[in-house]
């Protein structure tokens, strides 16, 4: 437990970090489109996160979002899957709703996941099957739960995207509704507090998913992609993170739908 005690220390610093180098000035770029913004705070603080846990542990590999670990193709050893700011969107327009989150893996096994509302102050975390925390106090086991009463999470970019949005559709239709916050750790967190029954991502990347996969599990939840296949841990993936009941209900939505599955075969590569 040596690693996730540590892992809990430096999220946390790297928290502090973030808060107060928002007290200060900072760039604002994009990526590909101009929808997709990095700032210098994010790599800034991936930086920070790199130097702490490669100081203390040098063997260990780092997966990050702007841009550790680029070379790694295999899932051999310690890595851990680092994303510096989830929701930078909500982190440049509302200074809140972001999120750190880290998920330690060795050997391709879930070691321990730890997501930091920075701006809350709280921190989610869970070491594999020693249960999922909220601070110092322990999560209890979701609810399983039927579409037609659950708040599903999920981002209306998908539910108007041409050849993919018919299951995602019905399941909106289907639901007792449906919220977006803007940060997919967030959005995992929610499910594992039980204030959001199911969240669906066309794709996530790595970072995104990789801390919220293991406190999602300790509380019984399940993720896995829409069509109900494992995650592919190094990968990208569609992503359904929910109860295990609603679980079955939404994944026949996207089984039955003939060009949904060709386009997410095509878009993923599978
Ligand atoms: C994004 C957020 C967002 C999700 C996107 C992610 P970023 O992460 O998690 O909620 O819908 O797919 O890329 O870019 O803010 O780290
Ligand atoms: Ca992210
Ligand atoms: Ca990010």
């Amino acid at each position: 437990m040596e690693i996730y005690k540590f892992a809990q220390e430096t999220i946390l610093e790297a928290g502090k970090f973030i808060r107060q180098r928002m007290t200060e000035e900072f760039n604002i770029n994009s990526k590909q489109n101009p929808n997709d913004l990095v700032t210098d705070v994010d790599k800034e603080t991936e930086n920070f996160l790199n130097n702490r846990i490669e100081e203390r542990y040098p063997e260990h590999r780092i997966l990050g979002e702007e841009g550790h670990g680029r070379d790694i193709t295999d899932t051999r050893g310690v890595i851990w899957i680092v994303d510096p700011i989830d929701g930078t969107l909500n982190f440049v327009h509302q200074m809140e709703n972001f999120a750190i989150s880290v998920g330690i893996y060795i050997d391709g096994n879930p070691y321990a996941g730890l997501i930091l509302d920075v701006m809350k102050g709280d921190l989610y975390h869970a070491a594999f099957e020693h249960g999922a925390y909220k601070n110092d106090q322990l999560l209890p086991d979701i609810k399983e739960t039927n579409l037609a009463t659950s708040l599903i999470s999920t981002n209306s970019n998908w539910v108007i995207r041409d050849g993919i949005n018919m299951p995602f559709i019905e399941v909106v239709r289907n639901a007792r509704s449906t919220r977006s916050l803007g940060s997919a750790a967030l959005e995992f967190v929610n499910v594992a507090r039980g204030t959001s029954s199911a969240a669906l991502f066309y794709r996530l990347h790595p970072w995104d998913f990789a801390g919220g996969i293991i406190i999602l599990e300790e509380v019984g939840g399940i993720t896995t992609t829409l069509l109900g296949d494992d995650i592919r841990l190094l990968d990208t993936n569609s992503i359904i993170a929910s109860n295990k009941t609603i679980h079955g209900e939404i994944i026949e939505h996207f089984k039955k739908d003939g060009p949904f599955i060709e386009n997410h075969k095509k878009f993923h590569r599978l």
